[in-house]
Parts: C-alpha cells; sequence; structure tokens
C-alpha cells in the first residue's frame, strides 16, 4: 500500500510512502482517490493532512511512465477529486515537492512545508510542461513573474521565498505533522485554487520582455515556448479550457523528440555514479578535506567543500598566496549570501570551518587532500612527495589535473593506491560536472570514496581512464582541430561560432578560446609537440596570434576585437587566415552552416567512439553526461552519442 489513511482526532493523515522519492505513478494515483473516498464517508473526519514517508514530499510524476500510453486515473483527474472533496485537503512538505508533487500540492487547500522544502516545476528540464494544472493553478497563487520564472525555466523556490510568493500558507519550524494538523484544524473549508482569480501580470510591457529573455536563451527549445503558451492561456481563458489545453500541449510534448533526449540525460545523470567494480565497497566517511593551491580552482573546490557542509583547510605557497585564496573563498562564499543561497549565519559558520596555511602538517586530520596547484609534472610530484608525509594514511589523495597522468603524479608517494584524479570545472562550486580520474594505481575503495564524495558535493560523477584531456578536454580538442581545420577551408571563427550557437551550445569554440585565453591552448600543443604524429595536419594560426600577443578577452584581441567589449570579427584575422590558407595552397571554400555543424558533431562523435573503444569512458551515457555538464552540449539533444545511437541529424 504506497497510500495509507490514519486519523489524528478529527484530522485525517494521508501517507505516500513510494520510495524512493514518492513519485507518483499509477498506484499512487489510485491510492489517493481511495484515500478521498474514504475521508468523504467517514463523518468524523472534518480535514485532511496530506503528507509523506521518506526523504522528500514528491518528487513528480513518474517518469519512467512516460515512456507508456497514459493509464487511468489520469493525474489531473485525481487532482481535481482532491480539490474538489468536501473535506479541506492541506500539503505537509518537506523535501522536494516537484512537478507533479507540487500541482499535488496545489490542488490542496493550504500547503505547510518545513525549511527543507524545494518546490517547483522543473518539467521543462525534462522536455514538457506541467500536465496536470500546473500552469493554471500556479498563476492564482503567486504573481506573474514568479509563476512565468517557474513554470519556464523550471527554477524552484525555498521554503521562504515560497512563503513570501504566496505558494505555501505557512512554515513549520518544528514537526511538520503535528503543526500541519494544528493548521487543519483552523481552517473548517478553504477555497479551492482553481476558484481564486488569476493574478494578472502587474507590468505587461515587463512581463513580455522577461518573455523575450527565455525565449532567446531557449533556442531551438520547444518546452519552453509552450509552457509559455500555457501560462498565457491561464491568464486569458476559463480554467477547464485551459486545463484541458494543457494537457494536450504536455501530452504532445511528452512523446516527442526533445522529451525523449532530456529523459536519456535525466537518467543517465543518475547511473554515472553505479559503478560496478565498487558496487560492494563502502566508502571512507569524509569530513575533513585539505585543499592545496588556493588559484582559481583551489579556490572554487574549497568553496564547493564548504558550501556542502565539509571542513576545509587550504595550503599555499606564502602568507600572500594565503591572503589571495582566503579572499577568494570568503568573496565565493559572499556572492552565495547576497545572491540569497546561504544566510548570514551559515556564512559566519562557513568561514568558521575554514583554515589556510603554509604548512603541509595542518592536513594531518584530512579525510582527502585534492591538489590544485600549477599544471606542471615536477611542481605536482613536489606536493605529493609531502602530502604523503603529511597525511593521515588512509587519507584520499586526488589531483584537479587537467591533462598530467595521474599515475605519474601518483608514483612519488608510498602508497599510490589512494591516489586518484578529482577533475573539476570552472567555476568549481557551480558546475556540476566531476570527472574520476582512475589509474590503475588507485584502490576500489579510493574510488568508492571519491565517487561518495561527489555526490556529497552534489556533483555528477563520471569515470574517466588515464589519457590526454580524459574525456571532456579529450572531445573538445578534437572538435576544435575540426574548427580549426575548416577556418583554414575556408570558413571564419565567427561563422563556426554561429553555427554552434544556432545548434545550441551556449559559446562557439573559438570564443570560447578567447575566454580561457590563447595562451592556454598555445601550452597545451607545445606539451603535445613532441608526441604529436608528424603526418597529422597542424593548423597554425592559434600560435601566430598567440606570437601576436593576441591572447583573447584579457589582451582586448584574440579570434575577435574587443574593443566594444563584445566579440567583434576582425579584418586583421581575416587577413592572416587567409594568407596561412595561400600559404598552404588550400583553395578555400565556402562551408555552410549546417556543413559546419555536422563536421564538429562528428568529430565529438567519432573521438568519443575512440574513448569507448580504449575503456576511457564507461558507456556513451556516460560521454552525453560529460558533453551536455562540462560544455554545455544542449541537452534536449541528448548528447553527442545520444544522436549517434539514433542516427538523429541536425
Ligand atoms: N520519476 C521516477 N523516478 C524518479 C523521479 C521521478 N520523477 N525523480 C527521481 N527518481 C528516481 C531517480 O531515477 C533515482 O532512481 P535510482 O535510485 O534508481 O537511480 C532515485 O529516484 C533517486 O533520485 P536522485 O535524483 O538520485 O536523488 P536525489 O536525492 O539526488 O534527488 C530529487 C532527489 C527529487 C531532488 C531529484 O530526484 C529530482 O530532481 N527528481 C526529478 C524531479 C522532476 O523533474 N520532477 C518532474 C517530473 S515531470
Ligand atoms: P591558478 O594559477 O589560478 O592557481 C594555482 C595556485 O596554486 C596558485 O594560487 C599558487 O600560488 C598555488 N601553488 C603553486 N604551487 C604551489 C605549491 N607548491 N604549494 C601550494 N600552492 C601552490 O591555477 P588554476 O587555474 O586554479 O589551476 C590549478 C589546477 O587545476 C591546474 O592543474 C589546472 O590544470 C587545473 N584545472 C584548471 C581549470 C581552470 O579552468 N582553470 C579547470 C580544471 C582543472
Amino acid at each position: 500500500m504506497c497510500v495509507s489513511v490514519s486519523t489524528h482526532g478529527n484530522t485525517a493523515v494521508v501517507t505516500i510512502d513510494y520510495p524512493p522519492v514518492n513519485a507518483i505513478g499509477l498506484e499512487v494515483r489510485k491510492g489517493l482517490i481511495d484515500a478521498v473516498e474514504r475521508t468523504e464517508s467517514d463523518p468524523s473526519i472534518n480535514a485532511v493532512v496530506l503528507i509523506c514517508a521518506g526523504k522528500s514530499f514528491v518528487a513528480g510524476a513518474d517518469v519512467r511512465e512516460f515512456d507508456k500510453p497514459p493509464v487511468e486515473p489520469h493525474l489531473p483527474d485525481v487532482l481535481l477529486r482532491i480539490e474538489n472533496s468536501t473535506k479541506p485537503w492541506i500539503a505537509a512538505i518537506h523535501g522536494a515537492a516537484l512537478g507533479g508533487g507540487l500541482e499535488l500540492a496545489m490542488a490542496c487547500h493550504q500547503r505547510i512545508a518545513n525549511q527543507s522544502a524545494k518546490l517547483g516545476l522543473p518539467e521543462v528540464t525534462l522536455g514538457v510542461i506541467p500536465g496536470a494544472g500546473g500552469t493554471v493553478r500556479l498563476p492564482r497563487l503567486v504573481d506573474a513573474a514568479t509563476a512565468l520564472n517557474m513554470i519556464a525555466t523550471g527554477k524552484p523556490l525555498n521554503a521562504q521565498r515560497a512563503l513570501e510568493a504566496g505558494l505555501l500558507d505557512a512554515v513549520s519550524n518544528n514537526d511538520l505533522l503535528p503543526d500541519a494538523i494544528a493548521l487543519a484544524q483552523t481552517i473548517p473549508a478553504a477555497l479551492a485554487t482553481l476558484k481564486k482569480p488569476t493574478k494578472l501580470p502587474a507590468d505587461p510591457q515587463r512581463f513580455q520582455s522577461a518573455i523575450d529573455t527565455i525565449l532567446k536563451k531557449a533556442g531551438g527549445q520547444t518546452a519552453p515556448k509552450v509552457a509559455i503558451q500555457a501560462l498565457n492561456n491561464a491568464y486569458q481563458l476559463d480554467a477547464i479550457i485551459a486545463l484541458r489545453l494543457e494537457r494536450e500541449a504536455f501530452l504532445s510534448l511528452r512523446s516527442a523528440p526533445q522529451a525523449a533526449a532530456m529523459r536519456h540525460i535525466f537518467f543517465a545523470e543518475r547511473s554515472t555514479a553505479k559503478v560496478e567494480r565498487v558496487k560492494h565497497i563502502a566508502p571512507n566517511p569524509v569530513k575533513t578535506v585539505g585543499v592545496v593551491g588556493g588559484g582559481t580552482m583551489g579556490a572554487g573546490i574549497a568553496a564547493a567543500c564548504l558550501l556542502a557542509g565539509l571542513e576545509v583547510t587550504m595550503v599555499e605557497r606564502d602568507e600572500s598566496a594565503c591572503k589571495a585564496g582566503y579572499d577568494r573563498v570568503h568573496n565565493t562564499l559572499e556572492t552565495s549570501l547576497k545572491r540569497g543561497l546561504i544566510d548570514q549565519l551559515t556564512f559566519d559558520k562557513l568561514l568558521r570551518t575554514f583554515g589556510v596555511g603554509t604548512q603541509y602538517s595542518i592536513l594531518a586530520k584530512a579525510d582527502l587532500v585534492i591538489e590544485a596547484v600549477f599544471e606542471d609534472l615536477d611542481v605536482k610530484q613536489q606536493v605529493f612527495a609531502q602530502l604523503d608525509k603529511a597525511t593521515h594514511p588512509a587519507a584520499i589523495l586526488a589531483t584537479n589535473t587537467s591533462y598530467l597522468d595521474v599515475a605519474a603524479i601518483a608514483s612519488v608517494t608510498t602508497d599510490p593506491t589512494r591516489v586518484i584524479g578529482l577533475h573539476f570545472f570552472s567555476p568549481a562550486h557551480i558546475m556540476k560536472l566531476l570527472e574520476v580520474v582512475v589509474p590503475d594505481c588507485s584502490s576500489d575503495h579510493t574510488v568508492a570514496t571519491a565517487l561518495s564524495f561527489a555526490r556529497k558535493l552534489g556533483k555528477v560523477p563520471v569515470l574517466a581512464g588515464i589519457c590526454d584531456g580524459f574525456i571532456a578536454n579529450r572531445i573538445m580538442s578534437a572538435y576544435r582541430r575540426e574548427a580549426e581545420y575548416m577556418i583554414e577551408d575556408g570558413a571564419m571563427p565567427w561563422e563556426v561560432d554561429k553555427a554552434m550557437t544556432d545548434f545550441g551550445m551556449p559559446m562557439g569554440i573559438f570564443q570560447m578560446g578567447d575566454l580561457a585565453g590563447l595562451d592556454i591552448s598555445w601550452a597545451m600543443r607545445k606539451r603535445q609537440a613532441t608526441t604529436r604524429d608528424p603526418n597529422q595536419r597542424y593548423v597554425d594560426i592559434g600560435d601566430k596570434l598567440y606570437a601576436l600577443g593576441r591572447l583573447g578577452r584579457k589582451t582586448g584581441k584574440g579570434y575577435y576585437r574587443y574593443d566594444t567589449g563584445k566579440p567583434t570579427p576582425d579584418p586583421d584575422v581575416e587577413a592572416l587566415i587567409m594568407a596561412e590558407s595561400h600559404r598552404k595552397g588550400i583553395i578555400r571554400q565556402a562551408i555552410d552552416p549546417d556543413t559546419i555543424m555536422a563536421r564538429i558533431l562528428s568529430a565529438m562523435q567519432r573521438e568519443g567512439q575512440k574513448i569507448l573503444k580504449e575503456g576511457i569512458a564507461q558507456s556513451a551515457a556516460d560521454i552525453d553526461v560529460v558533453m551536455v555538464n562540462a560544455y554545455g552540449f544542449p541537452r534536449w539533444r541528448g548528447g553527442p552519442m545520444y544522436m549517434l545511437d539514433r542516427e538523429v541529424s541536425l
């Protein structure tokens, strides 16, 4: 029985218990109808509290049912039945109330939540829109700007924000169930949401400009556009008609390719941490983390660990580097504070659990240490030799290297089984992807601890083997090479970049190079020079720009010029490229946008196939997860390997 009913005086308590996240599948829908009937027919009951067992309220409709035909009772009908019940229903929310879960809560007559609550309509991130009244009930409770943001971008609200917005009627700071029962007894009857008037946009012009921004960002993605249409229906049409149109739109999106692609990524992201070789191995608990190096990455990693509730100790080279590292972490946390992601109390507490120093002895208590010093094998080996002596023998030692051989770094330690790569992406406290780079010397126990640590940070860990660039950077190098061939063959950097952004990538490869700094890619090519196949085609344009001091945004010039602040095509670069083609005897021919993107995509796919064959990635789905999370491959396209497997064209 996944839905049960008990009585507490005059209040019935309906409990959904359907692990792992109380998703509303068929049995839950049937159970809820049954609960409405039972509570209505019991004259001793005057109110109903709906609560969930386990770690959260209802996390959504059961996504696993989305590939099958809908089966009665349908969720919209279940929710109407609750809303029209003769007894008031109070939703008592802890943890996630997402998608169908929030729709269920909104069909109740009041809502109370504790501080752990996260309320949202993330359907667009799965390629659909709310299909059980979300677009119609939400704008009756919250203002238009909030409704738009939640429905068309999928952003959730925390309990405090939801209370202020009108989505919650109360917040419980004590025990949720008794508070919900007490609330239930204060409302003999409550108004159904559908009967409330919609809160029309107060400033239609501002509302339209918010819509325009969302549509621009959505690019080729369909769901946000349909979500906005559904919201407009809610403002303009009778509720029952708006509900019907919403359901039709939901069902049509649900069976469309974009939703299938997004479901692929949803489940792929949840499968990456399930690694056969460590299935039965208990990870070390990690409470205290050491970080060596407080630059861009070290500071970001420290902030990520602190925000996940871990103690952090950082080692830097000297006092001034310590201060700079401390300040970087402080500033990152301060931004989180200003954006309302943490409160002042938490901010103060996090800084109290953060220490900085120059002596390795301060790492003696650390359960896991992450090195993020300069990308230089000698420097990293010196650090690991020190860590070998200073840390507890059970501590895991990780390197954040982007390209170096983790086994070579481990070789200077007395126990290389505890060494592993943890490759974060910048900014480390925000980017979800974490490549867990496993050399042959790492023990299963080290791998298990690294995976569990990644989950603790809220990251998506993907296992990678040892090679130049692991998964993400190796694939990126491959398609950058293809892009470089194309500018020698006939395209200009801005044409390549436009084809990529039109496809749905957030930024083209040449703009990305300018942003990272052309000295970074130059250093990488220099490092690879000794091992490069002399027969491999080599494009010198990047080296020539570097020699001219055009290092990208930071010098105001790179592949583009930046005198207006924005990337602008530069005739000097055009001339340099034309001269290079001429020097190599290449007769330039225009390349159309579809061909540009097809070449980039197949470069990604070819490299992905090689990576799979070499065992660098565990599965094609892992590669898709990496590409979506590292370089913004459009989620709604499912990833390069997904497109290859299903022979999806552009
Ligand atoms: N339907 C079916 N299964 C779901 C689900 C859903 N709506 N939401 C989560 N699950 C499953 C996951 O696939 C996973 O299954 P597994 O253990 O077999 O891999 C399990 O529940 C736990 O999910 P996970 O995301 O790993 O747990 P978490 O604690 O990190 O996060 C949530 C919990 C609820 C925040 C997160 O699962 C989530 O955001 N879910 C999606 C919510 C959503 O998009 N709802 C709208 C649906 S239209
Ligand atoms: P950075 O130059 O910003 O920071 C390096 C820091 O290490 C400096 O603060 C320096 O003082 C410190 N340091 C150097 N030697 C040290 C030593 N012996 N002991 C203690 N501290 C020392 O570099 P970064 O961008 O943070 O990169 C660090 C590592 O992370 C590199 O291996 C890099 O390849 C990798 N990485 C970088 C990015 C990125 O986007 N920047 C992304 C992923 C991985």
